[in-house]
């Protein structure tokens, strides 16, 4: 067999099926267009609405080698030599076109053929009682019988989820040799141990489970094939494990010349380095689709393979942030075909380098006190990390729960989950917002069957705001019904709609639909499948049912203010690029009728000079007054004349651009105005940090904006007619008379200490001695605690061994101050302390040091009680 790269097998692949009339498709997102998913887990994914038979495909074989990643066993990976988070799957797909009869001699073909392993390696494995497959490896393909081996539902029955579609499949097994074997008596095809590989699957796509469990027949068969190209390499260069193959070595000599750590040397350091680079291909890929490290989903993810990564980093001795120094050969190896490594580079490393940083702060003090921890609990015998310590590490010091648990599992402890998690739900329940998406199984499934019956909802909102469409479903609570009356709140679902359902940003549509017999206003409309459309809507009057003729209507004027605001993102986008580099990107956006934000990544703060030029930029667009071309063309069109993509498109070909000549084009569902005129003005009304790298610009455009600044107008007219003056003045009278507010309270505080002071000569002579301390306290009104503070030094001077207890009542709050002399804390007199003791009496509490303290307190009322006490208490602590 000819040893080859793992560039060169992916190519053998893919030029392989093409010659067999497959069409071959650049790898679709790691996100996929699909809500059951996190994450692309297989190169089937992106093409699962055709398998279901909801989407025409354009082709009816395709062939891909598709970014995967898979997160459920994390733990392992680095601890094996082939579990993995990111691969690449290569695949062959057939929608409804040939079934077993071809995708079974090809696979043979093309692994003994092209690929030259020998076939007296190889073995198949099929499923029960799936004797058409049996026949085809012994007939077509010559397999003796003793090589083809029949699995129950575990080995060789493929879904991608608990429903959705799936099928019997068949893998194909190779043999690598007994020094591969883990040695027991019964190893054989079908061992967890290495010795006979799973290289390939093929699934017989043809049914589709639903969530009882139950299968339907596709309406088409199907082939859904995987082989995973790191396991392919291995075999085919001759090497132990994946991590050996030429996908993964760079990245090994890169980790092992930074840490001095050789590989194959020391079994730890084995398992860091294949975390370490296994971990760096998922996060650059990730962040290369989009995604940016949060406490939540795709970002948790992202968050934790980082740290995991960073931590194992520790393991080999690197205690400074190194990730990113692994991406030069990372992208050496991966950008020929990933070209997102190079688009993306900088965001790539901005996003990794600034949460490596990040975590490296705390991850010395979080690993301390976990060591501290678990030593402690393993002294007393004990097993269990308490969920409250895995919390603190979680919350406080960024530690994944899962990290925790990993790192207590070397130590034979295992973390209390539930203590966790409860810690975790009692933080969240005051943040929490109720989820729309949380809809639940049974609303699922009624979906569902409405989009059995109805297929999708054709959108026809992009050509016009009224339609004629037909009711072709009606929910109310949840449940289906034939009709729905006055008062009451449904969900709508047409044939058709012009309806704008809320996507990719941008609100939903609201409006009216109107049949011979009712009147409905629409209060929101969502997609509650990815092709189903919901009106959620009132019956204001008559009544409507299934069947019925409606006009649906969509209010104009709140759809011609989205619009103006979706325009604006694509603006306001293109003006921070501009302005502060191609590193921006959005990382999400809200577009209403009312204001429009815009998340992105960038990692400094943004200037005012920046950002009047950003806006100036954006207006200027809008001056400009260019028509907005919206069209549809070939992804490789849209990339050729730069548009931006989000996400990128999911599958097919075809693209929406919306373009605005001479600045900008972008991949983009919404809805835009004509003509950047019809926008007005635009005005940014906010920028922040809302961390990560990330920053969040709100904005308002056309009436929203002239609103706000009739408001702005109206205040500065207000306030400079308030102080008199003319509006140009206000920023000059407002200074001046912040400044002289702040010379008469000096001056009045000055006035209140001479006044304070007079009193001392009274406090003095009303001194009280306790051992050989001597106590003075005073009261006063309305002093603040500087002043107070300048009363107590005052006092000080004349007395040796003394502790001074003041008390000021303002606005009904008691303020005290208590200070001792160095011969008093040398006796072991502590102001702090005391004054916590003191404040006690009047509903309040404080502290500080020893020499000084401060304290509040709520009951003014017992203000001379509690002064009157200071030499009680005194005595009770200096006995105790
Ligand atoms: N979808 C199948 C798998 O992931 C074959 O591609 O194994």
């Amino acid at each position: 067999m000819k040893k080859r790269s793992g560039k060169e097998l992916r190519e053998l692949f893919l030029s392989y099926f093409e010659q067999k009339g497959h069409k071959r498709y650049p790898s679709f997102s790691l996100i996929p267009d699909d809500p059951s998913l996190l994450f692309t887990i297989a190169g089937m994914v992106p093409f699962k609405p055709y398998f279901l038979g909801l989407k025409k495909p354009e082709v009816l074989r395709a062939t891909t080698s598709q970014k995967c990643l898979r997160t459920s066993d994390i733990e392992n990976v680095g601890r094996t030599s082939r579990h993995h988070t990111f691969f690449e799957m290569l695949g062959n797909f057939s929608f409804g076109d040939y079934f077993k009869e071809k995708a079974i001699p090809w696979a043979w073909e093309f692994l003994t053929e092209v690929i030259g392993l020998s076939p007296e390696r190889l073995y198949a494995t099929i499923y029960l009682d799936d004797d058409e497959a049996f026949e085809i490896w012994r007939t077509a393909v010559g397999l003796p019988k003793d090589r083809i081996v029949r699995m129950g539902e575990e080995d060789n029955f493929w879904a991608a989820g608990p429903v959705g579609p799936c099928g019997p499949c068949s893998e194909l097994i190779y043999d690598q040799g007994p020094a591969f074997s883990c040695g027991k008596p019964d190893c054989f095809v079908g061992c967890d141990c290495d010795r006979y590989l799973e290289v390939w699957n093929l699934v017989f796509m043809q049914y589709n489970r639903d969530e009882e469990g139950n299968l339907t027949p596709l309406p088409k068969k199907n082939i859904d094939t995987g082989l995973g190209l790191e396991r392919l390499a291995s075999i085919v260069q001759g090497v132990r494990s994946d991590f050996e193959t030429d996908l993964f070595m760079p990245l090994i000599n890169k980790i092992s010349s930074l840490s001095g750590a050789r590989y194959l040397v020391n079994k730890q350091y084995d398992t860091a380095m294949r975390v370490i680079v296994d971990h760096i291909r998922a996060l650059a890929f990730m962040i290369a689709d989009g995604v940016l490290p949060s406490n939540e989903g795709r970002g948790y993810v992202l968050r934790r393979l980082l740290r995991r990564a960073s931590r194992y980093g520790r393991l080999l001795g690197l205690d400074r942030p190194f990730l990113i120094d692994l991406l030069p050969e990372l992208i050496e190896t991966m950008a020929d075909p990933y070209k997102e490594l190079v688009e993306y580079r900088s965001t790539i490393e901005s996003v990794i380098s600034v949460e490596e940083k990040r975590f490296s702060r705390t991850l010395d003090q979080g690993s301390t006190l976990l060591e501290e921890e678990i030593s402690k609990i393993t002294k007393e015998d004990g097993v269990i990390l308490p969920g409250e310590t895995a919390f603190v590490l979680y919350d406080t010091y960024g530690f994944p729960l899962e990290l925790t648990e990993e790192i207590c599992q070397e130590h034979g402890l295992k973390v209390d989950r539930e203590g966790f998690i409860k810690c975790m739900e009692h933080q969240r329940k005051t943040a929490r917002a109720a989820s729309k998406q949380l809809s639940s199984a049974t609303e699922t499934e009624t979906y569902s069957s409405i989009a059995a019956k109805l297929g999708y909802t054709e959108f026809v909102g992009y050509q016009t705001s009224e339609a004629s469409a037909k009711v072709v479903a009606i929910l109310k609570e949840s449940q289906e019904t034939p009709e729905a009356h006055e008062g009451e709140e449904i969900e709508l679902f047409l044939d058709k709609t012009p309806f704008y359902a809320e996507k990719g940003g941008q609100v939903g549509d609201k409006g009216w639909i109107e049949s011979a017999t009712a009147k409905l206003e629409v209060l929101d409309t969502y997609y509650v499948l990815d092709t189903l459309i919901a009106h959620k809507a009132i019956v204001k009057s008559g009544y409507i049912a299934v069947n019925d003729e409606v006009e649906a209507k969509v209010d104009t004027s709140r759809r011609n203010a989205i619009r103006r605001h979706h325009t604006s993102t694509h603006i306001i986008h293109e003006a921070l690029v501009r302005v502060l580099g191609s590193h921006v990107r959005q990382a999400g956006s809200y577009v209403s009728p009312d204001y429009l934000r815009f998340d992105f990544t960038h990692f400094d703060f943004i200037s005012r000079e920046e950002l009047v030029e950003i806006e100036r930029i954006a207006n200027e667009i809008i001056q400009m007054n260019i028509k907005v071309n919206v069209f549809e063309t070939t992804m490789d069109k849209a990339k050729k004349i730069g548009a931006k993509a989000f996400f990128e498109e999911k599958y097919g070909e075809i693209v929406r651009v919306v373009q605005i000549p001479g600045y900008c084009a972008e991949l983009c569902g919404g809805l835009h105005v004509n003509a950047t005129g019809d926008i007005g003005v635009i005005k940014i009304v906010r920028d922040e940090n809302i961390g990560s790298g990330l920053r969040r610009i709100t904005a308002l455009a056309g009436m929203s904006a002239v609103l706000h600044y009739q408001e702005l107008h109206f205040l500065t007219e207000d306030l400079a007619a308030t102080a008199g003056i003319e509006t140009k003045y206000l920023k000059e009278k407002f200074t001046s008379t912040l400044k002289e507010l702040k010379d008469i309270k000096t001056e009045l505080n000055k006035t209140k200490l001479k006044l304070a002071l007079s009193q001392c000569e009274k406090i003095t002579s009303q001194r009280q001695i306790v051992g050989d301390v001597t106590i003075l306290v005073g009261k006063f009104d309305d002093l603040e605690a500087e002043t107070l503070r300048e009363v107590g030094d005052h006092l000080k001077k004349g007395f040796k061994k003394v502790l001074i207890v003041l008390g000021s009542v303002s606005d009904e709050k008691v303020l005290l101050v208590a200070m001792a002399d160095d011969e008093a804390v040398k006796e072991g007199i502590h102001a702090g302390k005391l004054i916590n003791k003191v404040a006690a009496i009047v509903d309040g509490g404080g502290g500080g040091r020893p020499n000084i303290a401060q304290a509040g307190g709520k009951d003014a009322s017992k203000l001379e009680e509690a002064l009157n006490s200071v030499p009680r208490i005194l005595q009770e602590m200096m006995e105790a």
